[in-house]
């Protein structure tokens, strides 16, 4: 655990000192839980939008994407539930004075249990070796057995708990488990609140004249209430989505862990419309649709696994996570949510719209089925970011920083360097950077040695470093070398872009 807080700091001060993510307003000692993304981070984010845009809008005929404003008419969050239930159940510990989400407190405890099967589970592996049978093992090893009815018993006293709000309940299961404060250590727990997450301003400037609004706390609900506009306007058929990219606001109770958990946040969301009674097969469609999408930038499949939800939302029949495995362990970065008619129907309830389909295919009006991909842009930045991140030996003795960022995502693509700056060797770099500028994001380099100009575009995660040498001045070649296997290659100039394309493209992920 240690060990990997100390990950995350480096990556902190890593994403700070090379202008990828810096804390907001930090002239004035910041403001907690903001940050803002600097030069390279809006080059690395805007590149994961264009990834999730392109895989969603561009590569699917029968969806489509739509930008709606932050602000929404009030009766928007009282219909959708989210006045009523937008709530965390919350605990303090009254030693450190910190503040926990109930349910994460006891998911935490889980997790401990978990580690003890798997570990049972390797010293198994280890004893038997290629005789092992895992499921055998599962079913049968009594110290397996005897934690898995624990994890079953404190799922089932959480799943009856929260799902009756009854939040004496809650503190008697954190009791009952002895989870004790991760600062403190001690186990002097006030009673669970419930905390309402949405953020409230005033439109209107007159006093008595005024209505509170709220920040969205998600972008799903636009999406909601432009579903006939969308749906008449671009004669859309069922099946069919409508994305989203955009900010979301949550007065979190516990905001930390860097850009994991922020109050300002930004959403990548997907609403696809079925027919009442497919749902279930379009949820599993889009699990499988999404973890192969995030299979493909390469960050490692064993870094993310599904974990399905055991308190469902107000609004959801069935609902699961992807998570990945961050410096903190393994957390939430993808939900996908089967959210039945609930939404439309309430908004319909209480706009007084009809919000129905007519299916001409069996000659219907219904309301339709929703089912949702929801991902963080921000955690999906930290992911890729905390799984690029390495410290390497080099054989020289020497230790290099570098950011292998799947080549599509990086923000520069190359960086173009005279070996010196002398001998019309400038000239002849910017020549070759202004002929590639139009295709790829390229950097210009000339100060210190190349050594130091290497170790600058790894730590930034640049494939592809060009380099102008005397050589180039005789027969137009130049050097190319790759980030990540940091070999050099001369090649013609002519063949740079070509190079360059094959290895930085994204259709090659989206295909
Ligand atoms: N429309 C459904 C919805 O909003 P959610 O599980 O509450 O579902 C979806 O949020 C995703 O948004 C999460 O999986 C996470 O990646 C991201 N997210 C939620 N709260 C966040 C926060 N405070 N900071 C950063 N990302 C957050």
């Amino acid at each position: 655990m240690a060990q990997n807080e100390d990950n995350l700091k480096e990556i902190i001060s890593h994403a700070k000192e090379y202008g990828f993510v810096f804390p907001s307003s930090e002239i004035y000692d910041g403001l907690s839980a903001t940050y803002d993304y600097g030069q390279l981070g809006s080059e690395l984010k805007n590149n994961i939008k264009s990834y999730w845009w392109k895989s969603m809008v561009q590569m699917h005929e029968n969806i489509v994407g739509i930008d709606a404003a932050i602000f929404m008419h009030p009766s928007v969050w009282k219909a959708s539930g989210h006045v009523d239930a937008f709530n965390d159940p919350l605990i303090d510990n009254k030693d450190s004075k910190k503040r926990y989400r109930a349910d994460v407190l006891i998911e935490e405890h889980i997790e401990k249990i978990r580690a003890k099967i798997n570990k049972e589970v390797t010293k198994g592996l280890k004893r038997f070796g290629d005789d092992f049978n895992k499921e055998e093992f599962l079913k049968t090893n009594p110290n397996v057995l005897r934690n898995q009815a624990k994890i079953d018993d404190i799922e089932n006293r959480m799943r009856e708990t929260l799902g009756k709000e009854d939040l004496e309940g809650v503190y008697n299961l954190i009791v009952d488990l002895g989870i004790a404060c991760p600062i403190s250590g001690s186990k002097n727990w006030t009673e669970v609140r419930q905390f309402n997450l949405m953020f409230s301003t005033e439109l209107g400037s007159v006093s008595g004249e005024s209505a509170k609004i709220y920040l969205r706390p998600e972008t799903a609900q636009g999406i909601f209430v432009n579903f006939l506009n969308v749906q008449k306007s671009g004669r859309m058929k069922i099946p069919f989505g409508i994305a989203q990219i955009g900010k979301a606001f949550r007065n979190e109770i516990v905001a930390r862990q860097f850009i994991f958990r922020m109050r300002e946040f930004e959403q990548m969301e997907m609403q696809f419309f079925v027919r009442p009674g497919e749902e279930m097969k379009w949820y599993e469609y889009w699990k499988d649709q999404r973890i192969q999408w995030h299979n493909r930038i390469g960050l490692g499949e064993e870094n993310y696994r599904f974990h399905d939800h055991i308190k469902l939302a107000h609004y959801a029949n069935a609902a699961a996570d992807i998570e990945f495995n961050f410096p903190m362990g393994f957390k939430e970065l993808e939900g996908i949510h089967s959210r039945t008619d609930f939404d439309l129907k309430q908004h319909q309830e209480f706009s007084g719209k009809k919000l129905q389909y007519f299916d001409p295919e069996i000659n219907e009006n219904y309301v339709p089925y929703v089912v949702e991909t929801s991902i963080g842009l921000d955690r999906m930045f930290l992911a890729v970011l905390s799984s690029s991140f390495k410290k390497e030996q080099l054989e020289n003795g020497s230790e290099r920083a570098v950011l292998s960022l799947p080549p599509a995502l990086a923000p520069y693509k190359v960086a173009i360097m005279p070996l010196t700056r002398k001998d019309g060797m400038p000239e002849k770099a910017r020549a070759i950077l202004s002929s590639l500028q139009a295709d790829f994001n390229c950097q210009y380099d000339e100060k210190d040695s190349p050594g130091k100009r290497y170790r600058r575009q790894d730590a930034i995660g640049t494939p592809y470093c060009v380099m102008v040498d005397h050589q180039t001045l005789e027969d137009d070649t130049v050097t190319i070398r790759d980030r990540d296997t940091m070999l050099q290659e001369r090649v013609a100039i002519t063949d740079l872009s070509k190079i360059i394309e094959d290895k930085v493209s994204m259709s090659k992920l989206l295909k």
